[in-house]
């Protein structure tokens, strides 16, 4: 496993649907964790030496006829366990109590109320809403394990053996909406488990340093670098463990926003001194591009364009064994690699889409594969990059290409780059005048995404004493907190104003600034 302070939490996934999750907070508590199999035997994990077992949640019921199981041998090792809803009465079965289906399930907010004392459940109140999702239940504990909770409808809401350090609880002490769930997690492994919380960034570093140095060798890595927040950590992460062993390739296909080809050439060339190869592809991807309106034609014309001028590079420098790639978790999980019942960690089929030319083939090193953006981002923060790369709104990889509705031309992508400009400037100062007054990055009100799209048509105007007929720019400014959702942030009407009047004021060709008020759904945030 990878922690190098030894000290290491498996989560056992039984299929959760947040599975990672688990193994996040654990790592919020500055302690190593990671998901493994569910299926996985009592030796194969005592291999791995982990200091503390989780079981986590899982969709199955515990008697259906494919439900996972554990190896009972597991709670043998001598390790303290803590069993998550499935994990509860899977710990419940393997050790002789009973699960009882119920007719009425129990999902969402719960009124949970303590029984006697219990380290897991120490310095909580005795009375505590809690987070539950669940349909069976746990009847009857085994033997050797006293009841420490339970609400109105689930009699076996937390139970421990502490002599033998195994704890479960039917709820989800992972969820935030389990109010006291941290405090639980924290008495589970700093008493119960007495690890210490030594999982910082400056150990992660340390750790993943070790790790390429070692896998790396002597061999050359090439990365392509997009601008965007997870290759350019990844490009910080392995220059800091190989140098110059790694060079980094910028495919510049024009679409980027104002100031970011130039941001990438300082950050990287400048301020770390890495080989960079700053491909300037532009007239290459409007030619690509030329007639083209069909936004999923343009997306594929670009994505595998991409690649072909990538290699066309990488195939210039000699004896390149590896690409490193700024995979993160969340992009294993939408590639659909994700199977339920576990081997989240083991599976990525995502691979298999890089369109590798005839002959050419690199080994594949992604050292952020198991972490969430947050983590990404405070990782390069910690590498040293500049907080205006790293907390770059999220920006498609298609970039303004997509946000010019028809043919894109060199012209259009001009006006639509200043348009774009001070949109952002004026809803950055927004967002900071915010979080001055709120304290809060993520304050209710606050900006999630903000862009200009340029539609395909024209307008008239009146300009001084002077008819027009320009483009009108559109504003799509949302609220989110994933993408998934979004709504149309409720700006002020001085803010609006402010941008139509620069906008129309200071970008030739534009005479008109429309407000986009669609939440998605039913829109999608991106025009194309
Ligand atoms: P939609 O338009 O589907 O976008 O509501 C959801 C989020 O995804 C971003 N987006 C992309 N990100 N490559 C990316 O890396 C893409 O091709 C892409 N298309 C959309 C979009 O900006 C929004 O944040």
């Amino acid at each position: 496993m990878e922690s190098g302070t030894g000290q290491f939490v498996a989560v056992l996934d039984f299929g959760a649907q947040y599975g990672q999750l688990i193994a996040r907070r654990v790592r919020d508590l500055h302690v190593y964790s990671e998901l493994v199999p569910c299926d996985i035997t009592a030796s194969e994990l005592a291999a791995l030496a982990p200091a503390a077992i989780i079981l986590s949640g899982g969709p199955a019921s515990v008697y259906a006829d494919d439900a996972p199981h554990v190896d009972p041998a597991i709670f043998d090792l001598g390790l303290p366990v803590l069993g998550f809803c499935y994990g509860h009465q899977i710990m419940a079965v393997t050790l002789g109590g009973e699960v009882a289906h119920a007719e009425k399930g129990e999902y969402g907010p719960a009124e949970l109320a303590r029984m006697g004392s219990s380290e897991l459940l120490a310095s909580t109140p005795g009375e505590q809403t809690v987070w539950m999702s669940h349909r069976d239940s746990v009847s009857h504990a085994p033997d050797g394990f006293t009841i420490t909770a339970h609400t109105e409808t689930c009699p076996v809401a937390a139970m421990e053996c502490a002599a033998r350090r195994l704890y479960s609880t039917q709820f989800h002490p992972e969820v935030r909406h389990t109010a006291h769930g941290r405090r639980m997690l924290e008495n589970f492994l700093f008493g119960i488990c007495r690890l210490e919380p030594s999982w910082t960034m400056e150990g992660i570093i340390e750790e993943k340093v070790a790790q390429i140095r070692e896998r790396v060798g002597e061999d050359r890595v090439i990365l392509g670098l997009s601008g965007g927040v997870d290759s350019s950590v990844v490009a910080a992460l392995v220059h800091r463990a190989i140098g110059n062993q790694l060079t980094c390739v910028f495919v510049n296909h024009g679409f980027l926003r104002k100031g970011e080809p130039e941001m990438v050439e300082e950050v990287f060339r400048d301020q770390f001194k890495m080989p960079l190869v700053h491909v300037h592809a532009e007239e290459r991807y409007l030619q690509l591009l030329a007639g083209v309106t069909e936004p999923e034609e343009k997306r594929r014309r670009i994505g595998t364009e991409f690649w072909k001028v990538f290699f066309e590079e990488a195939q210039r420098l000699d004896g390149v064994r590896f690409m490193a790639q700024g995979t993160i978790y969340p992009d294993i999980i939408e590639s659909g690699a994700r199977k339920s019942g576990g081997k989240a960690s083991t599976i990525k089929s995502h691979h298999n889409l890089i369109p590798f030319p005839e002959g050419v083939h690199f080994d594949l090193i992604e050292p952020l594969d198991h972490f969430f953006k947050d983590e990404v981002r405070e990782l390069g923060i910690a590498l040293g990059l500049p907080a205006k790369m790293v907390y770059r709104q999220p920006f498609p990889g298609p970039g303004l290409a997509i946000r010019i509705i028809g043919e894109v031309t060199t012209e259009k992508l001009e006006m639509l780059r200043d348009a774009d400009a001070v949109i952002r400037e004026e809803l950055d100062a927004y967002n900071e005048d915010l979080f001055a007054k709120t304290g809060d990055r993520n304050s209710e009100h606050s900006c999630w995404q903000y862009f200009a799209v340029l539609p395909d048509i024209k307008s008239v105007g009146v300009m001084g004493d002077e008819r027009t007929y320009a483009r009108p720019v559109i504003l799509r400014a949302v609220e989110s907190a994933d993408a998934m959702t979004a709504d149309w942030a409720r700006l002020p009407y001085d803010v609006l104003a402010r941008i139509s009047g620069r906008i129309v004021g200071e970008v030739a060709g534009i005479n008109r600034v429309v407000y986009d008020i669609t939440p998605k759904p039913p829109a999608t945030i991106e025009w194309e």
